[in-house]
């Protein structure tokens, strides 16, 4: 596979970074996945938008031009010949010549950029959209900053763990009751007809799926209501589904034990998934 790193495409065993850059130290890095499918990108405008929003938020510099990042996503996705599949983008603070907690100089310390592609045939025809999935939920102790899309992922990943320790697929989290949103998506339910997802705010990231999805639901005159629900108003609802980049529409059926609806794909999810595929092609 050839990957890019700081303006070099290079095969994958000869991309190097620094050990003293602040994302393998201090997790300081920001990241975006995007999806491609039929060999196009999916959502790049929106994902470049929430990029230069984390990268402001964490007073970071933007390392190259939009018309520079779509150009490097492209040519990856022609280089390594994808026609399904993702592409992952990190930026971090760069590599100062030694740790230090204070932030370098952003004169003197540029920022690292690297992106690789993600082979998966079948992205979209995905069998385990058709089966839905199985969540149990966990306690959500991350950082109070979940609208920045940092590189600081091992909760989550303990999250997927302890998801699969259980015999699931995932985990969604909880806080002060309320269901923030799943380990790598934004998490719903449909309740007699009304699709209900948590409220945008710092406590969760602002999926690029979830306003796709959340335009294409109103478009379809499909009631929409953002707000926080609990795990027990979950169990109770008609159906359960999350969003991402990488997932599209995924209908959830089990959460903690309890079958959600009829056990299946329900008909709202399953109908988000349908047209967010066709619209996004
Ligand atoms: N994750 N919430 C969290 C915590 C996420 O990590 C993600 C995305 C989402 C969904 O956002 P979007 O629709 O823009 O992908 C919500 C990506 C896919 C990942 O970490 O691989």
């Amino acid at each position: 596979r050839t990957v890019y790193v700081n303006g070099e495409y290079l095969p994958e065993t000869e991309a190097k970074v620094s050990i003293f850059d602040r994302a393998f130290l201090m997790a300081d890095g920001v990241y975006e996945v995007t999806s491609v499918l039929g060999g196009k990108l999916i959502d790049f405008e929106g994902h470049q938008k929430r990029l230069e929003r984390s990268l402001n938020e964490l007073d970071m510099k933007k390392p190259a031009a939009f018309d520079d990042l779509i150009e490097i996503h492209r040519k990856l996705v022609e280089l390594n010949g994808i026609e399904e599949g993702l592409i992952y983008l990190q930026v971090t603070r760069g590599a100062p010549g030694d740790r230090d907690f204070a932030f370098p100089d952003p004169e003197t310390t540029e920022p690292t950029l690297v992106l690789f592609t993600q082979n998966k045939p079948g992205l979209a025809d995905n069998p385990t959209a058709k089966k839905g999935i199985k969540v149990i939920s966990i306690e959500d102790i991350r950082w109070g900053r979940r609208d920045i899309k940092t590189v600081q992922l091992l909760y989550p990943s303990m999250g997927k763990m302890m998801a699969k320790k259980a015999g699931c697929d995932d985990a969604w989290m909880v806080e002060d009751g309320f269901v923030t949103e799943g380990t790598s998506n934004n998490a719903y339910i449909v309740k007699d007809g009304k699709i209900i997802t948590r409220n945008l705010s710092t406590d969760i990231l602002h999926g690029i799926t979830r306003a796709a999805v959340l335009k294409f639901a109103r478009e379809a005159q499909m009631v929409v209501e953002e707000r926080p629900f609990t795990i027990e108003e979950a169990k109770e609802a008609d159906e359960a589904f999350f969003t991402s980049a990488s997932a599209f529409v995924m209908p959830v059926v089990e959460i903690d034990g309890a079958t959600i609806g009829t056990g299946t794909p329900g008909d709202v999810a399953a109908r988000l998934r349908e047209i967010y595929l066709e619209e996004s092609r």
